[in-house]
C-alpha cells in the first residue's frame, strides 16, 4: 500500500507510523511521500532522516486558494497513492481530492468524536474543551474523510482516563501516548492488510 502523509506541525503521528512501518507493527505497506503546508514543520525533518520524500505546498505561494488547491492534488497525484493520512493537517482539504480518493484518506482526531470536534477543534484546544466540560473519559478517533469536518465514518476509537490534575498539555500527551500513535499506525496496517 502507497501511504502519503500530509502534516503541518511536530509530526509525533507521522513518527509513529514510520517506527511501525520499522518494527513491523505496520506491513505492506510503504510512505512514498510527506506533504506539509509548512516549509519549516518538524514532521519534514523527520522525513528526510528516515529516506522518505519530503514536499511542502504553501498558501502563501500562490495568488490564490484554487491554485494553491490544484498544486496540492497534483502534488498527491505524482507519487500515485493508495492512502492519504492527515496526521496533523491543518487545512481544508479540496472537495475535489476528497471526491478522487473517496474512502482513501484517513484522519487523526485527538476526541472520542462525535465529542468535541468539528470546526476550530483542533491541537490543544480540543483538550481545554474537554476539561472545561469535566468528561472523566477522552480519546482519539482514526476516521474516513469525507466533505464535513470529522463526519466520516470512524474506523478506531481508544479511550484515555482524564485524570485529576491534568492540564491540557498533560492530557494532550497522554491521548497522544496511549490513543492516537497507538489506533492510527493500527489502522494503516488494517487498512494495508485489507482488514477493513
Ligand atoms: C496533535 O494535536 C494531534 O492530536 C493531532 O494533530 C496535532 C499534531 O500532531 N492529530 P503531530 O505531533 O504533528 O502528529
Amino acid at each position: 500500500l502507497r501511504v502519503g502523509v500530509l502534516v503541518s506541525g511536530g509530526g509525533t503521528n507521522l513518527q509513529a507510523i514510520i517506527d511501525a512501518v520499522k518494527s513491523g507493527d505496520i506491513t505492506n505497506a510503504s510512505i512514498e511521500v510527506v506533504i506539509s503546508n509548512k516549509k519549516d514543520a518538524y514532521a519534514l525533518t523527520r522525513a528526510k532522516e528516515n529516506g522518505i520524500a519530503a514536499e511542502s505546498v504553501c498558501i502563501k505561494d500562490f495568488e490564490s486558494r484554487e491554485k494553491f488547491n490544484d498544486a496540492l492534488i497534483e502534488k498527491i497525484d505524482s507519487y500515485n497513492l493508495d492512502l492519504i493520512v492527515l496526521a496533523g493537517f491543518l487545512v481544508v482539504l479540496p472537495p475535489e481530492l476528497i471526491a478522487k480518493y473517496r474512502n482513501r484518506i484517513i484522519n487523526i482526531h485527538p476526541s472520542l468524536i462525535p465529542s468535541f470536534c468539528g470546526n476550530g477543534f483542533y491541537g490543544l484546544h480540543v483538550h481545554e474543551k474537554a476539561l472545561e466540560r469535566g468528561v472523566k473519559v477522552t480519546g482519539a478517533t482514526v476516521h474516513f474523510v469525507d466533505e464535513g469536518t470529522d463526519t466520516g465514518p470512524i474506523i478506531y476509537q481508544k479511550a484515555v482516563e482524564v485524570l485529576p490534575g491534568d492540564t491540557p498539555e498533560i492530557l494532550q500527551k497522554r491521548v497522544m501516548e496511549q490513543a492516537e500513535w497507538k489506533i492510527l499506525p493500527k489502522a494503516i496496517n488494517d487498512i494495508a492488510n485489507g482488514i477493513i
